[in-house]
């Protein structure tokens, strides 16, 4: 019972007054083509049905499977084949909006059929003479070179806190639950934003059903599998606090210092939204660590966007990917934007399109200007080893407020590494010489000293006993560390950063990463 009830909501009408007026304006200017960018279908349904009611046009559905259909009246041509479909309506003489779903599929962007693209192009002529508009709908944008400018394109935002308001109270309805508590409600609203109307509905009826109520712990849940789908953007519930950073005082600070940054205080007070941060840096240094940490400090959400997995096979993809990774970010803030290894990503975007026909390049040109103009509270942490593989527009001033560098950390570093790790593994930094144990690990990264404390807690295990300073040092005999193997990358590094990036913690206090003391 409660279940069909919550099937019939799918159709919830979300009003959406801005993009419905600039959707009535393309169609009364007579736009022949339109691409209308939405995972929510129905409610872009929604929208063009009272878009064409207000403005007394004829709404037409074409499927692959139904063929053409007048929505209010009944089928017009069963023509399910594309090409005949496109003949159907270039034959109609009345004005009229026609919605050709799953259209951009047969449009293949990368290998276009060239007859349905010729007959696209004529029918876009001759429906702006009749008034027609042809609207493409799908998840992404998928145009082959050629249609690209013969479409405007619109993306759709995801729905806003007011829009959930409207899926939450239609869901309380049909339960036949009272209306929530202001207080639970912003919180349920908040964990919902990012998702469709749909995945919000589904989530929300799943709630009631598995936790009596709807609630935000399990709303947040659902959200993070549905992006997970998705595959580029993903919400990290894990929760790594600032105090579990060693070192990298001046980081540190900075961020500190802007813990309050996305309040409403900070808002009133008119300070402008931090943009985000690049942490360049030797591997193992505790970059990733320190971005996990942001989202703590500023106490938001932290996605994290696989910059590997943004390019995706089919030209075009890409841009939509990241076109689509944005919206949900911006949906969700404010927000912590994590992009780890960002090298990995946008590396091609150098060779400028010598291997991949340019998309590296224009996919991190949207990025760039995403960064540049973005007015969202969303706050990018970035983290890359290898600087030479990025382009240098990203280092410039302006898209990120600061670029740190993070060298191996110093013996002040170590010691607070070290009290982090022993604790990390449930054992009492009083039972160590600490300050020995950082004398002994010059040149070690923070991952390293981890390496070799779970080295020496292995040794130890199958000596039977508590591990001691003893099986730290016997493990740091046999240890080799990334300073003494990669010393030339390291140096260049550094210079490279002299001057370009500020250093995460006091410069007096680097070490040389000269080679390994031994007890
Ligand atoms: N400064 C540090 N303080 C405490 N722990 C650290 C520190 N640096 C590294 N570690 C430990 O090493 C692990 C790995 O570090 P992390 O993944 O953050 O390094 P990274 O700089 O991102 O490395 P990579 O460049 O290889 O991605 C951390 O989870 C943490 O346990
Ligand atoms: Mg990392």
């Amino acid at each position: 019972m409660l279940l069909a009830k919550f099937a019939l909501l799918g159709n919830t009408k979300i009003s959406n007054k801005i993009m419905k007026n600039r959707i009535a304006n393309y169609v009364r200017a007579a736009y022949p083509g339109l691409f209308l960018v939405s995972a929510e279908e129905q409610r872009v349904e929604a929208e063009l049905k009272s878009v064409t009611d207000s403005l007394n046009y004829d709404l037409y559905y074409w499927t692959p499977v139904a063929g053409l259909v007048n929505v209010t009246k009944s089928a017009v041509s069963n023509a399910t084949d594309p090409l005949e479909a496109l003949d159907a309506i270039a034959e109609m003489k009345e004005k009229g909006v026609f919605v050709l779903k799953d259209f951009h599929l047969y449009i293949d962007a990368a290998n276009p059929n060239p007859v349905l693209v010729r007959k696209i192009k004529d029918l876009l002529v001759s429906a702006k003479a009749t008034s027609k508009t042809i609207v493409l709908l799908g998840c992404r944008m998928l145009l082959p070179p050629e249609l690209e400018r013969e479409f405007t394109v619109l993306n759709f935002s995801l729905p806003g806190k007011e829009q959930l308001g409207t899926v939450l109270d239609g869901i309380l309805d049909s339960a036949q639950r009272p209306p929530i508590e202001p207080e639970a409600r912003a919180k349920v609203l908040e964990s919902a934003k990012g998702m469709t109307t749909t995945e919000a509905e589904n989530a929300m009826a799943l709630s009631i059903i598995e936790g009596k109520a709807v609630l935000p712990d399990i709303i947040s849940r659902e959200k993070a599998q549905a992006l997970k789908k998705g595959g580029i953007l993903e919400v990290i519930e894990h929760h790594t606090d600032i105090s579990s950073v060693g070192g990298m005082e001046v980081l540190k600070s900075w961020l500190l210092n802007r813990r309050e940054a996305f309040t409403d205080e900070a808002k009133a007070y008119g300070l402008p939204a931090p943009k985000g941060l690049l942490i360049l840096g030797i591997p193992g240094t505790g970059k990733s660590l320190t971005a996990k940490a942001t989202a703590s400090v500023f106490q938001l959400p932290l996605l994290r966007l696989d910059a590997g997995k943004l390019f995706g096979s089919l030209v075009g993809q890409s841009e939509s990917n990241l076109r689509s990774a944005i919206a949900t970010a911006e949906a969700i803030a404010p927000a912590v934007l994590w992009i780890d290894e960002l090298e990995k990503g946008f590396a091609g975007s150098k060779s400028s399109g010598s291997s991949d026909g340019g998309t590296s390049a224009r996919v991190f040109g949207s990025f760039l200007n995403w960064m540049q103009e973005k007015s969202s509270p969303v706050f990018v942490v970035a983290t890359a080893n290898d600087i030479s593989q990025l382009p240098p527009e990203l280092l410039r001033k302006g898209r990120f407020d600061e670029i740190f560098f993070v060298d191996l950390p110093s013996e002040k570093e170590r010691q607070q590494i070290w009290n982090i790790q022993i604790s990390k593994y449930g054992r009492k930094p009083g039972d160590f010489d600490i300050a020995q144990l950082a004398k002994m690990t010059d040149g070690l990264t923070g991952s390293e000293i981890e390496a070799v404390f779970v080295e020496s807690l292995y040794a130890a295990f199958a000596g039977n006993r508590e591990p001691g300073d003893l099986d730290i040092a016997g493990c740091l005999n046999e240890f080799t560390s990334l300073a003494e193997t990669m010393s030339e990358s390291i140096k260049a590094l550094r210079s490279w950063a002299q001057g370009r990036a500020r250093l995460a913690t006091k410069p007096e206090a680097q070490p040389q990463g000269r080679k390994l003391a031994t007890v």
